[in-house]
């Protein structure tokens, strides 16, 4: 049976000649990232912009680490400082080499100034970077087993309420660096994983370490412990496995075929996910049979500006059942999290797990991928001047025309001469709206300065 679907039409995949997966109702082919032998497909509807997405993510990304190691600077400095500074600007270095390497299979090609990303506003939040989840890589594949054991044997325990099939079929979503869906999908004996991520990074990692390919991959631990640890070579690795496919794709659009898991796994996802638990579960509903389980584990509400979407537990279990998922069991669980061996600070969390039974028999569809329009995806139509566009073009003009006037010679009063001069504003009604706009984007250059030098 095809496990893989098309994350725009939801009909079979078909595999080519050279590997790739195409759908031929939409006539899209997916591309295949590759690293160290081990293939990840990219299964996002808009294959195309989606890569290069990551791609500008991804030298967003190298343009921070470039600016931290340009930040270092040894000037100055004496003693433990000095030395601390060159270290951390040889791993630095060596940072970026390993990075480059893993993220090849993306082909970022030349880099483009990180201003111009900033203006297009393809720095994302942080929570979306390529390197949001740079801890979770060490704490599954280097650090050791305590922290991943104690988190597996406790989903074991829960899972004991499941009916599961022998070798069950299992989905994890939001999988990261991919160690619970390895550690699982063994306990469980299941008859096939498959582990889905939207970040390429996590999910070639995952693919490449559980087939057995050993990873360089620096740590720089928040709090390190000494001078040793200011930043730690690491190497990824782990026992091969058979059987654990990594998918990179989007959890709200899944490319998989309807009924076709006996347990979808949701590993502290439903907390950063840009959506609400009604959105998600009706994006996996119709990937899992009829009876099949769903296991959340790990926070519920970390972000998301939407305080309806902040739940209890309590809430959690009510809407679960109102979405036709029947709770089994709920447990909460305080568990290690991210203890670095290398670092001062460790976390600990009180974990939330649920187990529920998919009780939904007639899901049609889930959330079905709503097309971008074609003048955004292929940039030939024209930009519709809709009124939200004219607000945003007058406003960015102002502020373009406010900056202009910063010649390192003009004072805040002169600027608002300007401004009357150009009959925009009163002079003293200028005077105040200037100092609030340049007092907002000092405070951000302040923090933004306090963040790079960590
Ligand atoms: C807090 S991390 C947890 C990762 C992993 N489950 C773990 O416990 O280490 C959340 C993960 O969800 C992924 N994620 C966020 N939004 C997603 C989406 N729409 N589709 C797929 N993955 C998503 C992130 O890339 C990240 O790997």
């Amino acid at each position: 049976m095809a496990v893989l679907g098309c994350p725009r039409c939801e009909q079979t995949l078909n595999k080519q000649a050279d590997g790739r997966y195409g759908c031929a109702a939409c006539n899209v082919q997916f591309p295949i990232l590759e690293l160290s032998g081990a293939h990840v497909p990219f299964l996002w509807p808009e294959p195309g912009a989606a890569l290069r997405d990551w791609r500008n993510r991804f030298n967003m990304a190298l343009a921070d680490v470039e600016q931290q190691r340009t930040l270092c600077t040894t000037e100055g400095a004496t003693g433990a400082q000095l030395e601390r500074l060159t270290r951390l600007t040889a791993a630095l270095e060596e940072y970026e080499k390993e990075l480059k390497r893993l993220l090849e299979p993306l082909k970022p090609g030349e880099a483009i100034a990180k201003e111009t990303h900033l203006a297009l506003r393809t720095r994302l939040p942080t929570h979306h970077g390529v390197l949001s989840y740079a801890q979770n890589i060490h704490r599954d594949w280097a650090w050791g087993d305590a922290e991943n054991v104690a988190v597996a044997d406790h989903l074991m325990d829960v899972l004991a309420a499941a009916d599961l099939p022998t070798e069950p079929r299992v989905l994890v979503l939001g999988c990261g660096a991919g160690r619970l869906a390895y550690d699982l999908h063994q306990r469980l004996r299941a008859g096939g994983t498959w582990a889905l991520d939207s970040n390429p990074l996590l999910c070639l990692i995952g693919a490449a370490v559980s087939r057995g390919a050993s990873l360089d991959l620096t740590e720089f631990p928040l709090a390190p412990v000494d001078i040793e640890h200011v930043a730690v070579a690491r190497t990824l690795r782990a026992a091969p496995v058979e059987n654990l496919h990594f998918v990179c794709g989007d959890a709200l659009r899944l490319p998989l075929a309807a009924d076709s898991f006996d347990l979808i796994i949701t590993p502290w996802l439903v907390d950063v996910i840009d959506a609400s638990v009604a959105d998600l579960v009706g994006a996996f509903a119709r990937v899992l049979r009829p009876g099949g389980f769903w296991l959340n584990h790990g926070s519920l509400a970390f972000t998301g500006a939407d305080p309806a979407n902040r739940m209890l537990a309590t809430e959690f279990a009510e809407e679960s059942e109102r979405l036709g998922m029947e709770v089994v069991t709920r447990q909460d669980q305080r568990l290690p999290y991210l203890q670095s061996p290398a670092s001062r600070q460790h976390r600990s969390e009180l974990t939330y797990t649920q187990l529920a039974r998919n009780k939904n028999t007639d899901v049609q569809t889930g959330h079905r991928h709503q097309h971008l329009p074609d003048w955004l995806v292929e940039g030939k139509a024209p930009i519709p001047l809709s009124a939200e566009f004219q607000t945003q073009i007058h406003t960015t003009r102002i502020h373009a025309f406010i900056m202009s006037l910063i010649d390192g010679n003009r004072s805040l009063n002169d600027m608002a001469q300007v401004l009357e001069d150009q009959r925009l504003m009163p002079r003293a009604d200028a005077q105040q709206a200037i100092r609030q706009f340049l007092l907002t984007m000092y405070e951000e250059a302040e923090t933004h300065r306090g963040r790079a030098r960590g």
